[in-house]
C-alpha cells in the first residue's frame, strides 16, 4: 500500500513584503494556522527568507524560496544557489508561471534547478500549469504531460530519485491572480495526470503515487474545500490570499480537517 500523503499549504508571496514587516507577518500568519497536520509553508522574497526565519522558528513553520539558480556556482552576477539557501529555506518554488512567463524559463532549465535543489536538501514545489488557449483546445493535459516529461528527461531524475521530497503545484496559468479556479474535478484529473506522466518518464507506481499534488490558482478560504474534497489533491500553493492571515486561517483550518478525514478513512 502507498504511504498516505501529507496535506501542504504553501504560501507564495511573490514580490511582496520587506525585510522589516515580513517577520511579523510571517508570525501572525503562523499563529493563525496552528494545525498539527498540515504541513505549512511560507516563501518570501529572498531578502526576507532570514527574517521570516527567524519568526517561524518555533512554529513549525517552514520557510521556502521562491526561485533558484540552475547552476551550482559561478560567473551569474545577481543569482542565487541552491547551496547558498542552506540555513536560510527548506523548501524552493521551481518554475513558476510568472518566471515561465517573464525570465523565459523552459522545461529543460526547470529540471537542472529540480536537480541542484534536492542536491542541497531543498524540497521543491514544481510548477505546471496550461495556458487558457491550450485548455480551449482541449490540450491543457497532453501540455502539462509534456512539462512534466522534459523538466524530468533534464533533470536526470528519471528513475524516480527525489521522489520522496518532490511535491508538485498544478497552476493553469489562466488561473493565477484572476480570481478564476478551476474546477476540483479538472485538477483532480489533471493529478492524476501528472502522477501518470512521472511514471511513463520512468518512475516507478508507488513513488509517483506518493509525489503530492496542489493546486494552485487564485486559491482563498472560499474556494479550498472543492480542491481539497478531491483525494487527488494535497493542498495548495497560495498567491494574493497567503499575505492575509484570515485567508490562510480559512485555509489551513479546512486543510486540516480534510487530513483528519483521510487519516480516519485509512484506518
Ligand atoms: P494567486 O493565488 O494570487 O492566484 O496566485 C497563485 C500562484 O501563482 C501561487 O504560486
Amino acid at each position: 500500500m502507498v504511504a498516505m500523503r501529507p496535506i501542504i499549504i504553501a504560501a507564495n508571496w511573490k514580490m511582496n513584503s520587506t525585510p522589516a514587516d515580513a517577520g511579523t507577518l510571517a508570525a501572525t500568519i503562523a499563529a493563525a494556522t496552528n494545525a498539527a497536520d498540515v504541513v505549512r509553508v511560507i516563501c518570501p522574497p529572498y531578502v526576507c527568507l532570514a527574517p521570516v526565519r527567524e519568526a517561524l522558528a518555533a512554529t513549525g513553520v517552514a520557510v521556502g524560496a521562491q526561485n533558484v539558480h540552475d547552476k551550482a556556482a559561478g560567473a551569474y552576477t545577481g543569482e542565487i544557489s541552491a547551496a547558498m539557501l542552506a540555513g536560510l529555506a527548506d523548501w524552493c518554488i521551481v518554475g513558476h508561471s510568472e518566471r515561465r512567463r517573464d525570465q523565459c524559463e523552459t522545461d529543460e532549465l526547470i529540471g537542472r534547478k529540480l536537480a541542484r535543489c534536492l542536491e542541497s536538501g531543498l524540497r521543491p514545489i514544481w510548477c505546471v500549469g496550461e495556458q487558457l488557449e491550450e485548455r480551449e483546445a482541449g490540450r491543457a493535459e497532453a501540455v502539462v504531460r509534456a512539462q512534466v516529461a522534459r523538466a524530468l528527461s533534464a533533470s536526470g531524475l528519471g528513475g524516480g530519485e527525489g521522489a520522496a521530497s518532490i511535491v508538485i503545484a498544478y497552476e493553469p496559468v489562466w488561473a493565477i491572480g484572476t480570481g478564476r479556479t478551476a474546477r476540483g474535478a479538472d485538477a483532480a484529473t489533471m493529478a492524476e495526470a501528472i502522477r501518470g506522466a512521472l511514471q511513463e518518464s520512468g518512475w516507478a507506481h508507488d513513488a509517483a503515487e506518493r509525489v503530492p499534488v496542489l493546486y494552485g490558482g487564485s486559491v482563498t478560504a472560499a474556494s479550498i474545500a472543492e480542491f481539497l474534497a478531491e483525494p487527488a489533491i494535497d493542498g495548495a500553493l497560495v498567491g494574493g490570499a497567503s499575505l492575509k492571515p484570515d485567508e490562510m486561517a480559512g485555509i489551513v483550518a479546512r486543510a486540516a480537517a480534510t487530513a483528519a478525514a483521510r487519516r480516519a478513512a485509512a484506518r
